[in-house]
């Protein structure tokens, strides 16, 4: 019998068998999860700043912050899809979230405007490092799609922060 054959005669979901083992797809999952929850800690935070950000800097601060959020929003998609993809599930409710990721949760009473954006730098930066430091096993397991979801995370993440950062310099 070749290797080749289906296996026609099981009944539901075949085993996931796509050249990426167990250990590793648990452990790129299990990554991604605190990505996800990243993400989202700081898609809520940006989006929370949106509404509630107040000074001279209004209309700025207002608009640059929705065009965060909204890039945000969209990224958690991929991210917890490509969890599912790896035969895992995403987590999904404010409690996962918090217990995932490495962002503080936002704050209760709004900051003052450049303290908003200073919060959101070390957001965009606490991501990048989420996201970096999953490389070496997506590389080793030659997990091909999640390194280049984490190369797109990255270049939006430094690039946020960047711009961020350049409102806080004089
Ligand atoms: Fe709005």
């Amino acid at each position: 019998m070749s290797e080749k054959s289906f296996p026609g005669t099981s009944t539901g979901a075949p085993r996931i068998n796509i050249g990426i083992s167990d250990e590793h797809r648990a452990a790129i999952a299990q990554g991604l999860s605190g990505l996800l929850a990243d993400t989202y800690t700081l898609y809520l935070t940006t989006h929370n700043f949106h509404w509630n950000v107040t000074g001279p800097m209004f209309n700025t601060l207002h608009q640059m912050f929705m065009t965060q959020y909204t890039e945000l929003w969209a990224a958690v998609d991929p991210v917890a899809e490509r969890i599912r993809s790896l035969g895992h599930s995403a987590p999904g409710s404010y409690a996962q979230f918090t217990q995932l990721t490495s962002l503080p949760d936002v704050p209760s009473t709004p900051p003052k405007a450049l303290e908003m954006v200073r919060i959101l730098v070390q957001g965009h930066e606490a991501v990048a490092r989420t996201a970096r430091s999953l490389f070496p096993v997506a590389e080793q397991a030659g997990d091909e799609p999640t390194a280049d979801l984490l190369t797109q995370r990255l270049t939006v993440h430094e690039q946020s922060a960047w711009m961020l950062r350049s409102l806080l310099e004089e």
